[in-house]
């Protein structure tokens, strides 16, 4: 019945536009129920004439990118969404439509899936409004509070497929009530051409391991000699989950090289730390990785405040050892082409 009432309006519209641009003009006048004025209609860019910062930062973000990601659409990964199994969280509808518990499906939207991980993927409401962070807004978007946007719990349903959130309920940072956007969405103050008066905002960003600002925050390096041993120790100081956490293809590799008063370098050390495809050079090497289940391998991650030690024995010769820390967006690259790295010089004698 409302199907046919819809058809019938539909009709009537193509009817008017026919009758009332019969010059090939615009036919938008003609339309019944056109939306108000300046009411986005879902696209990131329908909510720039209010919202112009936010959709700035999400635009840089890799939530934007999803679906374009080309690491994502690679043969050996979606096969340019061949699989699509992959869709839901890489170009999903509003979670809020069905639920925001770890366990809740999310479900894949079929139109502008370029857009990735869009502003209605978060705040999206089933009446079609937007889930605001406080009471009594007005807007074209139509804000209402919905006071679970500013938990952990919007996260779940796409994070916790790589156990983000296990390892969260495990750490410091849950005991301490800190939650994932206290660290990746950082407290902005936008300077204007948001709707309303400027203020303190979060950024949409969602600095990650990719952003090596972010991440070497997240850990701290140590050394020290004793006995003829370089003790090198790398510890999760952000402390609010497994370094590094989530996708299967990170790697965080530690490695430490040592050399002779000359500057050349000494050969591995036996049976010390790992050695794998893409990391055989340097004296003794560590590798923090989740691996794919289809492997069998252990996890090596470094769990939430925990600390690795790589204890390295010192040849008689041995003067100097450099200490690196590399983060790969691959786990089969060498050290050469990781996304970032850090690291210290160390003087041994
Ligand atoms: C024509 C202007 C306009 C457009 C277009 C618009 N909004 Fe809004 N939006 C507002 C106003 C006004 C408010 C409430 C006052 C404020 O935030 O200063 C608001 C508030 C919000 C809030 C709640 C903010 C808070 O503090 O909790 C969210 C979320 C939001 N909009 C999302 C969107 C999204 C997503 C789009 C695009 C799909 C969009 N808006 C398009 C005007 C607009
Ligand atoms: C609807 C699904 C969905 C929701 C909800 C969601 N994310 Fe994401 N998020 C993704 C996907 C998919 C990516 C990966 C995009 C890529 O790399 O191609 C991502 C990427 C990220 C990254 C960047 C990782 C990197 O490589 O740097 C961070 C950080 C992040 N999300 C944090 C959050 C936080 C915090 C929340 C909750 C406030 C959240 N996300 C909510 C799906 C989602
Ligand atoms: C339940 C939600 C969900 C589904 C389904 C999903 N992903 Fe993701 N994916 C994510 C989230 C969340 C991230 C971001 C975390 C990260 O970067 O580690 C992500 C990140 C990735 C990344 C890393 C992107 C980058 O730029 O580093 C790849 C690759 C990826 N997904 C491939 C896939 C493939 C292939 C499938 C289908 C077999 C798939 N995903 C299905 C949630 C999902
Ligand atoms: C105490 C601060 C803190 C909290 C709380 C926290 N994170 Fe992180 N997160 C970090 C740091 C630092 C990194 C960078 C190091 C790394 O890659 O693990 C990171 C990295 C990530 C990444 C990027 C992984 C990648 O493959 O590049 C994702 C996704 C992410 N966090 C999601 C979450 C989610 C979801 C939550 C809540 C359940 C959360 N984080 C809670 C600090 C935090
Ligand atoms: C990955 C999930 C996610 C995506 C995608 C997302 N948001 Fe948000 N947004 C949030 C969260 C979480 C908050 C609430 C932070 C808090 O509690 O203060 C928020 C807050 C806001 C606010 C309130 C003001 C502020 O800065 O805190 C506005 C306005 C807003 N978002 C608009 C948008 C628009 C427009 C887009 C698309 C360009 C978008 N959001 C995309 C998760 C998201």
């Amino acid at each position: 019945m409302g199907r046919k009432l819809v058809a019938v309006v539909l009709l009537v519209g193509v009817a008017l536009v026919v009758w009332s641009a019969p010059d090939g003009e615009s036919d938008t006048a003609a339309r019944p129920a056109t939306p108000a004025p300046g009411a986005p209609t879902g696209a990131p860019t329908s909510c720039l004439p209010c919202h112009q910062a936010v959709v700035d930062e999400w635009r840089a973000s890799m939530h934007s990118r999803a679906f374009t990601d080309p690491q994502v659409r690679a043969p050996d990964q979606a096969d340019d969404f061949r699989k699509t199994e992959c869709l839901p969280c890489h170009a999903p509808r509003p979670v809020f439509e069905y639920g925001i518990e770890d366990a809740t499906r999310v479900v894949a939207r079929v139109e502008r899936r370029h857009d990735g991980v869009d502003c209605l993927s978060c705040h999206g409401l089933p009446d079609g409004g937007v889930a605001a962070t406080r009471p009594g807004l007005t807007g074209a978007c139509r804000p209402t509070l919905q006071p679970d946007v500013s938990t952990q719990a919007l996260c779940a349903p796409c994070h916790n497929q790589h156990q983000t959130h296990d390892e969260w309920r495990a750490s410091p940072a849950f005991r301490e009530g800190e939650t994932c956007i206290a660290c990746h969405m950082p407290r902005v103050l936008r300077e204007g051409g948001e709707a309303g008066a400027p203020r303190s905002g979060r950024s949409h960003v969602f600095p990650g391991g990719r952003h090596a600002d972010f991440a070497t925050t997240g850990f701290a390096l140590g050394h020290e000699v004793r006995d003829d041993v370089l003790h090198v120790t790398l510890e999760n100081t952000f402390a609010g989950h497994n370094l590094p956490t989530d996708s299967r293809n990170r790697a965080i590799d530690l490695v430490v090289t040592l050399f002779d008063a000359r500057g050349a370098e000494l050969p591995p050390a036996e049976g010390v730390g790992v050695r794998h495809p893409g990391g055989e050079t340097g004296t003794a090497r560590l590798r923090f990785r989740n691996p794919y289940r289809s492997s069998g391998d252990p996890s090596t991650q470094l769990p939430a405040g925990e600390t690795a030690v790589l204890d390295v024995p010192l040849a008689p010769e041995a003067a100097r050892a450099r200490v690196d820390v590399f983060y790969k967006l691959q786990p089969w690259i060498p050290d050469t082409e990781a996304h970032w790295s850090t690291g210290e010089d160390v003087v041994l004698r």
